[in-house]
């Protein structure tokens, strides 16, 4: 049997054809995912042929994500692929986050090596790709900036037209500048997020767009390669731990859905702890994680953080990534905006840098560090979901000591770096410079 739609809920797992244009389940509104009921696979002939794959200049497999189609086997033809090279994101060692974080070693695996800065280039690509085996024509997302300018990359190189749906003023200009550049017809609604998400999913059916937010399960399946790839570039040796930022929670069910099927197809033999970091305005997943039941679940509805990528109150995919985090041994910490903001600065002095909800994951580290939970000589892999270009605003003031919350909280970072103001003489420059 080749690849289905199933209802994610326990109780339902309704299946449906894989060429069906549905977000939820329609017997019980349940998320869906994409499953692979005969999936046998030969794990240690793929290592292999993964290897061999990236000395092909084919851009499938140039592409660190089509490279592992046989994990992402949903696609029947593909001629539909629009790759722009997407993956392939380092493996980097940080000695001194590392010691920031209370550990011995960490190593990053930066998203913001992608094409258009960040992680969600992993799961745009697949997301156009079965737009296109669909026939749609128009292709919409709500966003904080990421996936609007990733969806809009991947829709102008394959021909579709994007329309992007961003919270006004809540955005940060080097995500809005990659949207305006690419293309997309851009509504910049006064709602937050989680109120457009709502809003744009009543239309597209309406308007008949294919929306590419997280919910659309064929993204997902493209964001398990963050951690296929990072595997292949582990030799295939899990880590401990896996920290990485949690906003609306794709990725963290993309990540346990990796794992689990690394697993059962016999790729690792043991499952890495996943570490979910959010920030503390804007943190349901974890007040839900702490006593979790069905039902309990409740959204934040004013959700407010720095980090405006995951400036989320009520994230779509809670129920997948309750299951990935438990499943995986897991859990999800929250932290301050001086933590995130400090953080961020010590990433940067490592000559990597990041933007800021991707720095929640050496903050989180460190708090769990400091509480016994992560240990000094565990092996941890942090993933940058972002580039630091994205948001140049944030850096230069916390630099310049301008960091302040949306209420006035003015945040004084710790590790600022301060542009100096020097005359144009070179005796009173070699002063300032420490030269007499
Ligand atoms: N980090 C960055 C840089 C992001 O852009 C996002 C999400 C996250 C982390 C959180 O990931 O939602 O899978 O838990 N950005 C989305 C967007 C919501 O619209 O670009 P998540």
């Amino acid at each position: 049997m080749p690849a289905l739609l199933a209802c994610f809920e326990a109780e339902c797992r309704a299946t449906y054809p894989i060429t069906e244009v549905i977000y939820s389940c329609p017997r019980c509104g349940g998320l869906l995912e994409v499953v692979y009921p005969d999936l046998a696979l030969d794990a240690a002939e793929l290592k292999r042929t993964w290897r061999q794959r990236r000395m092909d200049n084919r851009p499938l497999e140039q592409s660190g994500v089509w490279r592992y189609r046989e994990l992402i086997g949903f696609l029947d033809d593909y001629r539909q692929v629009v790759s722009l090279r997407e993956g392939n994101t380092p493996l980097l060692d940080a000695p001194r986050a590392a010691g920031y974080g209370g550990l011995r070693r960490l190593t990053f695996k930066h998203q913001g090596f992608n094409p258009t800065g960040s992680f969600k280039d992993n799961g745009m690509t697949c997301g156009v790709a079965q737009a296109r085996r669909l026939g749609m024509r128009r292709v919409a997302c709500v966003s904080t900036g990421n996936t609007s300018a990733s969806m809009t990359a991947y829709a102008a190189a394959a021909g579709l037209q994007p329309v992007i749906f961003i919270p006004h003023g809540n955005i940060s200009y080097g995500k809005l500048a990659q949207a305006l550049e690419y293309g997309a017809q851009t509504l910049q609604v006064e709602a937050n997020f989680d109120q457009i998400l709502a809003l744009v999913r009543q239309l597209a059916d309406r308007l008949g767009i294919y929306l590419l937010n997280s919910i659309n399960p064929f993204r997902i399946e493209g964001q398990k390669s963050i951690i296929i790839e990072m595997m292949d570039q582990r030799d295939w040796a899990p880590p401990d731990w896996i920290a990485l930022p949690g906003g609306n929670l794709g990725n963290t069910s993309a990540f346990g859905k990796a794992l689990r099927e690394l697993r059962v197809q016999g790729f690792i033999d043991r499952m890495p702890r996943l570490a979910v970091i959010q920030a503390e305005g804007a943190a349901p997943f974890y007040d839900f994680m702490r006593h979790p039941r069905p039902g309990a679940f409740q959204p934040v509805t004013a959700p407010d953080t720095l980090a405006t990528a995951i400036r989320i109150g009520d994230p779509v995919s809670w129920p997948k990534a309750w299951r990935e985090v438990a499943d995986s041994g897991g859990l999800v910490e929250k932290v301050t905006e001086r933590e995130i903001a400090d953080a961020k600065a010590q990433i940067g002095l490592c000559g990597i840098g990041c933007e800021p909800a991707s720095a929640a994951t050496l903050a989180g580290i460190r708090k769990l560090t400091a509480a016994g939970v992560i240990k000094r000589d565990d092996d941890v892999v942090a993933v940058l979901t972002g580039n630091l270009l994205k948001d140049p605003d944030y850096v230069y003031r916390y630099h310049t000591g301008q960091l302040a919350t949306a209420a006035g909280v003015r945040i004084e970072g710790k590790y600022q770096n301060c542009p100096i103001v020097a005359p144009n003489d070179p005796d009173r420059i070699a002063a300032l410079l420490g030269n007499t």
